[in-house]
């Protein structure tokens, strides 16, 4: 099997704290039918947390995109106000994404806590996607492979092969965050295959089964030429996942991408 064939393409769309729950319905049903047109690949939406509920039960479980959480508390339950636990989340998503760059700069979330999220995502048998990536000052330094490795190691070390092989992996350049100014397709290639090979040293992992991600001002004129990397297995999207058609343009090219 090699390497580009062992992985199915995945195309998450963050929503971020977008939508009124009327737009949100809208757009989770454009959505699903742009997911059902596309069956060789994998596409989720991760809506604001307070719409899942609703757009759960209006896809219903036979619908083609699946849902996921773009945060999740590390604790099972108690008194963690404004919280969501994944037992809470479970019933209605099958993403739990943890360590966005937006949390990990704006609520001061450290690596750690970034882990603790990944062992909730686990416990409740979902899909942990792990957001890692350097900032513009950082990479200006030459420090991008060093950071990146640092958000891994704590996140991941000591994992067995069976957890860190149902991860996704999201490289998200803060810098290329809402920015429009995406990473080069090379940039984002090499940053993959640093992963990967940060990912074989950690022991029993095989790396060519874990999905990376690239994230970071993605749209449906960019996407084809990110996705042409073998390393490169999907997108997870904010602002462009708001836009159905955008969003259509991307699947398309993830989905040329797996043929
Ligand atoms: P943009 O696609 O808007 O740059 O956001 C990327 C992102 O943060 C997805 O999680």
């Amino acid at each position: 099997m090699t390497l580009r064939s062992s992985r199915i393409p995945l195309v998450l769309g963050n929503w971020k704290m977008h939508t009124a729950l009327e737009d949100a319905c809208t757009l989770a049903d454009a959505t699903a039918s742009i997911a059902a047109a596309h069956p060789e690949i994998e596409v989720g939406i991760l809506p604001p947390a307070l719409w899942l509920v609703s757009i759960h039960k209006r896809l219903g479980g036979a619908s083609a995109v699946m849902l996921g959480a773009q945060d999740v508390a590390p604790q099972p339950s108690g008194a963690f106000t404004g919280d969501l636990s994944a037992e809470m989340l479970a019933p209605y998503t099958r993403f739990m994404l943890a360590g966005h760059s937006e949390r990990r700069h704006l609520h001061g979330e450290r690596d750690e806590l970034v882990r603790d999220k990944l062992d909730a995502a686990w416990r409740v048998d979902r899909v942990p996607v792990l957001a890692v990536g350097e900032t513009g000052e950082q990479r200006a330094s030459g420090r991008a492979t060093e950071v990146v490795a640092r958000q891994l190691e704590v996140a991941l070390s000591g994992r067995s092969a069976a957890e860190v092989e149902t991860l996704v992996i999201a490289y998200e350049p803060v810098w290329a965050i809402g920015t429009g100014i995406a990473a080069t397709p090379q940039d984002a290639a090499e940053m993959a295959a640093v992963i990967r090979a940060w990912l074989r040293a950690l022991g029993p992992v095989a790396p060519e089964r874990v999905r990376i991600l690239y994230g970071g001002s993605v749209t449906a004129a960019n996407a084809a030429d990110i996705f042409a990397s073998p390393e490169i297995d999907g997108a997870l999207v904010g602002g462009a996942s708001l836009k159905a058609e955008e969003f259509a343009g991307i699947v398309a090219a993830a989905g040329g991408r797996a043929t």
